[in-house]
C-alpha cells in the first residue's frame, strides 16, 4: 500500500446566532450585506490556503444562482442524484457520489492537502467521519428562528479546542475551533 500524506478538511462558514446557514428555502439574503460592506473577514486568505472545495449538492445549486462563478479552485460536488454539470463549469466542477472518506482519498491521490468543506449536511457528514481539522464559524447578529442548520445530530460528542475569536464593527463574531479528538 502506498502512503499518502495527510489531507484535511476545513470549514469557513457563516451562521445566524441560532445556528442556521440559510433559511428553510435556501435564502441567504440576510447574509449578503455583510459580505458587501468591505470588512475583511479573512475569506480571501482562507481561500488562498486551500487546494479544492468539496460542497454538497444543496450548496452547489445555490452557487449556480449567483451571477458569476465564485470559486477559483477545483470544486467537487457531492451528490448521488446529480448527473451532469452545466457546460461552462464542466472543467471546474466534478461530481462525486462516494463516501466522504473515499472522496478525500481520491483528492489526496490528486495531490490535494487542504480541502474547504461547505454545506450544512456535508459538514455534518465530514465531522462524523472525523475528516475536519478546523472550523471558522462567523456568527451573524440575527436570530432566524428556523432554517438549514449548520450542525446536527451525532453519535458522540465532538470535542473542540477554541483557537480564537474576533469581533467586527459590523457585529459579526468569528471564532476558530480545532477538532480536538
Ligand atoms: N451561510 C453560509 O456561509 C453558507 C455556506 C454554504 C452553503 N450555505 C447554504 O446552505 C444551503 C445548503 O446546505 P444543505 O445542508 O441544505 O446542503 P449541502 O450540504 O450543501 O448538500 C447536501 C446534499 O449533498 C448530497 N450528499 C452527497 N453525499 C452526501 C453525504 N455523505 N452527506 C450529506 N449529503 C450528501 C445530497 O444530495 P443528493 O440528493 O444529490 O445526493 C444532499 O442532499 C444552501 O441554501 C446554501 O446557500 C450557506
Amino acid at each position: 500500500m502506498t502512503h499518502q500524506p495527510a489531507i484535511t478538511g476545513h470549514v469557513f462558514i457563516a451562521a445566524s446566532l441560532d445556528g442556521y446557514i440559510a433559511r428553510t428555502d435556501g435564502d441567504i439574503e440576510w447574509l449578503i450585506p455583510y459580505s458587501e460592506m468591505g470588512e475583511d473577514h479573512g475569506y480571501r486568505a482562507f481561500s488562498d490556503s486551500i487546494d479544492g472545495i468539496v460542497m454538497g449538492r444543496g450548496s452547489f445549486e445555490k452557487a449556480l444562482t449567483f451571477s458569476t462563478w465564485f470559486y477559483d479552485r477545483p470544486v467537487i460536488v457531492m451528490s448521488r442524484s446529480l448527473k451532469d454539470i452545466p457546460g461552462p463549469l464542466a472543467s471546474k466542477v466534478t461530481i462525486a457520489s462516494q463516501s466522504p472518506e473515499a472522496v478525500m482519498q481520491d483528492l489526496a491521490a490528486q495531490g490535494m492537502r487542504r480541502v474547504y468543506v461547505d454545506g450544512g449536511k456535508i459538514i455534518q457528514s465530514f465531522l462524523r467521519a472525523r475528516l475536519i481539522a478546523d472550523m471558522i464559524v462567523t456568527h451573524v447578529p440575527v436570530l432566524l428562528g428556523s432554517g438549514i442548520p449548520l450542525f446536527g445530530e451525532q453519535e458522540a460528542d465532538i470535542a473542540l479546542r477554541h483557537v480564537g475569536t474576533t469581533s467586527f464593527p459590523s457585529g459579526l463574531v468569528q471564532s476558530k475551533y480545532e477538532i480536538a479528538n
